[in-house]
């Protein structure tokens, strides 16, 4: 291994991420389901208010990394809702971090939510929203579960310049269909105001969002433990169009 454990933690914590900073990378990394989503859950938490004892849905949590983060830095309650994680599963880990009496994980698909209409007062999403929230319709039976005026923030992956259903020369040997899903920030905020249903206040990138992703995904590599694919050749071929897009609305 190119990095002891001491070296990893130290190479992957960044300045631009404090909070993040305080969780062990080797359990990130054998949680996570996508790039760190502690860093994407702290970069669209610096744009949201949450406080004390708020009720917080974490919508396509995974492993329910960033519903423990958000206990844990937030002191909110949150409702872990996955589809291909099971509850039970997700349950062992929420107790392993001593945050059960605030995380509720729930197994459930975002297309029908067991949850009381105006429950909740913010709505999350890390690096999931992508895989069912962009028809013209889904915002619509989401914002339902907010309450008035309550706050729904996302991060996705996205790109600067949208693909225009045209898959680019450079990427074509690494090129999947759901690519497609990858988004500009003001492709999201059309979307979302089109809904008539929220306030957009902030659609903007992660400052070095594609210089992170692939630092984390190489870094990783490197230390011979990713344990997804990786995504280090599509974002070297890449060059820098991608990036992670951050949503951040108000229910009218
Ligand atoms: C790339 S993973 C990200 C998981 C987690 N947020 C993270 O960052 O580690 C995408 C997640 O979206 C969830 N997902 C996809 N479609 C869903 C649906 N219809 N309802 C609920 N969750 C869904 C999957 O179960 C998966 O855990």
């Amino acid at each position: 291994m190119k990095y002891s454990k001491k070296e990893l933690q130290r190479e992957l914590t960044l300045p631009q991420f404090p909070l993040s900073a305080k969780y062990d990378i080797e359990w990130v990394n054998e949680n996570e389901m996508g790039p760190n989503s502690m860093w994407l859950v702290e970069f669209l938490l610096n744009k949201m208010k949450l406080r004390n004892g708020m009720k917080v849905l974490d919508l396509g949590c995974g492993k329910a990394l960033t519903s423990i983060f958000l206990a844990k830095e937030f002191g909110v309650k949150v409702w872990a809702a996955d589809l291909w994680i099971g509850a039970t599963e997700n349950y062992q880990r929420i107790k392993e971090q001593g945050v059960d009496d605030l995380v509720y994980p729930i197994h459930a698909d975002a297309h029908s939510l067991p949850f009381a209409h105006g429950f909740f007062d913010a709505i999350v999403s890390i690096d999931a929203y992508h895989y069912f929230g962009t028809n013209e319709m889904y915002l619509e039976s989401l914002i339902r579960y907010l309450k008035p005026n309550g706050q729904i923030g996302i991060v996705v992956p996205s790109v600067h310049k949208e693909f225009d259903s045209k898959v680019p020369e450079n990427l074509k040997p690494y090129w999947e269909p759901y690519l497609f899903t990858h988004h500009s920030p003001n492709w999201w905020k059309e979307l979302w105001e089109r809904s008539e249903t929220v306030t957009v206040q902030v659609a903007d990138t992660m400052p070095n969002g594609y210089d992170n992703w692939l630092k984390w995904d190489k870094t990783l590599k490197e230390a011979g433990i990713l344990k997804r694919n990786g995504d280090v050749e599509m974002l070297e071929a890449d060059g820098g169009n991608f990036t992670f897009a951050r949503i951040v609305a108000n229910k009218k």
